[in-house]
């Protein structure tokens, strides 16, 4: 047999010697890659209906105002389990999870001059969102889960702070629950301060049907101690429904909270600004005026697709998790270090993502850079779409060239300008988050797409294998 045979039997423990040829893996586009009759039904009923709107047409199928609903329930539920009839959370569905951000953070009054503390490990839109509010994101350093890291928060935190952002990133839970207790000690010490309370604000775009263990609540308990769905830990969570996310309609975004002010302030600002109070209103796009409104209603089109999806999550998320739990615990029997789950005895994590961290060899940063990069080129050829987390786009806070160079709003700002300045706060070149800038050159990355058979895991397992074995060589 030669060293590349195709009749390799993958399903043997891999053999760091052999080289496997290259296949093409299915994408991981894991809603999507189950759209089916009953997506296609949804959309139907909605066009024959002829009415694509959410709150008028001819005959109105309600579509969104049920997505909003279930997904409610879903928050509600542990883990696995049956909805309940009733749920505790108020969510509006918005036209995507960048547009429920900059509502969500308006509804919390975020604005002009305020601080909103946000990971460096992210995606651009968790930083344009404060940008467009005309608020100042201020840097916070994360720890081996890679995201935001509780313990760093009061060195970050200012009078002027109004939210926290943590962005459970790739499907990894941030300690939630050890974050929201920080903000309430944090909270109790401003009111004694008279200064107004920190509120979070989680951006849930990547890990929808994640679940973290801990209290939830910024100010006071809002639920008993126990497992929670990412999202409902803080005063508003977001999640996206683009392609790329657990389940899609395309483009789409839902905003959940607790507080029923703050429900009645995010659904007129996503809409034209007007609060629906009455029963039913008098106007369709509300009563009683709140704000300047968004825009940003969901079509039913897509309402109806994404509730078709909620009711698939469940198996999505077991599929993702038995692939990446399973090539985890390879990668961990080839000596490396995986990424830290936020509660090792209860992992919420989604699975979307798997992550391994290079073995320090005392290289300098210039070298470990080097090996990241030719480790992440070795897999590529093995179609296992890695990345190296330090190149991985505008993820990085370092990587997005508007913040870097702090590019200012049309009109001026966010930043101050003068000696304010100058505040070390406001710096967001790479070196400003030292324990970050550390990991990302030490990790790499793979899809492990939920949709793999049998032959097609062993495949990624013998190719991380061989690609490991090889560099160990070197
Ligand atoms: C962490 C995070 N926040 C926000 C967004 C924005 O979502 P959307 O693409 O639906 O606007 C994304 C999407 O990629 C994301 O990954």
């Amino acid at each position: 047999m030669s060293p590349s045979d195709p009749s390799i039997d993958f399903q043997a423990s891999p053999n760091p010697l052999i080289r496997p040829e290259p296949r093409v893996l299915p994408p991981e586009y894991p809603g999507a890659a189950r759209y089916a009759e009953e997506e296609v039904d949804a959309v139907v009923r909605v066009v024959r209906n002829r009415s694509p709107f959410r709150y008028y047409g001819p005959r109105l199928g309600g579509e969104v105002a049920r997505l909003e609903d279930e997904f409610a329930c879903f928050l509600a539920s542990s883990p696995g389990g049956t909805w309940p009839a009733n749920s505790p959370f108020r969510v509006t569905a918005v036209n995507s999870g960048t547009g429920a951000l900059e509502v969500a953070l308006d509804a919390l009054g975020v604005g002009a001059g305020d601080e909103v503390l946000v990971q460096g490990f992210l995606w651009i839109s968790s930083i344009s969102a404060i940008v467009r509010q005309r608020a100042i994101p201020v840097l916070v350093d994360s720890d081996a889960t890679l995201n935001l890291d509780p313990d760093e928060i009061r060195r970050r935190i200012g009078p002027k702070t109004r939210v926290i952002m943590p962005v459970p990133m790739l499907g990894g839970c941030a300690r939630i629950g050890r974050l929201a207790e920080t903000v309430r000690t944090v909270n109790a010490e401003r009111a004694r301060q008279g200064l107004p309370p920190v509120r979070i604000l989680e951006d849930c775009a990547q890990s929808m049907g994640a679940h973290a263990y801990g209290i939830p609540g910024s100010v006071e308990p809002t639920a008993p101690e126990g497992i929670h769905r990412v999202g409902t830990f803080g005063d508003v969570g977001i999640f996206s429904l683009q392609i790329n996310k657990n389940i899609t309609a395309g483009e789409g975004g839902l905003i959940v909270t607790r507080d029923p002010d703050l429900a009645r302030r995010i659904d007129a600002l996503h809409n034209a600004g007007y609060a629906r109070g009455k029963a039913p209103p008098v106007n369709w796009y509300g009563d009683e005026p709140v704000g300047w409104g968004h825009g940003r209603r969901l079509g039913e089109m897509q309402g109806a697709v994404a509730r078709v999806q909620l009711r698939r999550l469940d198996e999505i998320l077991a599929a993702m998790r038995r692939g990446h739990d399973s090539i985890e615990r390879h990668l961990r029997s080839l000596g490396l270090k995986t990424r830290a789950r936020a509660d090792a005895d209860d992992p919420g994590d989604t699975g979307y993502y798997c992550q391994f961290h290079l073995p320090d060899r005392g290289e300098d940063d210039a070298g470990r850079i080097l090996r990241g990069r030719r480790i992440a080129d070795a897999l590529r050829e093995f179609g296992l779409r890695p990345w190296f987390l330090h190149d991985f786009e505008v993820h990085v806070y370092y990587n997005i060239e508007p913040l870097v160079g702090r590019w200012p709003l049309a009109g001026g700002g966010p930043w101050p300008s003068g000696d304010a300045s100058g505040d070390p706060r406001y710096a967001y070149a790479r070196g400003t988050l030292p324990k970050l800038d550390r990991l990302l050159t030490s990790t790499i990355g793979i899809h492990v797409p939920s949709t793999l058979s049998g032959t097609e895991e062993a495949y990624i397992r013998q190719a991380l294998s061989w690609v490991i074995s090889t560099e160990t060589d070197r």
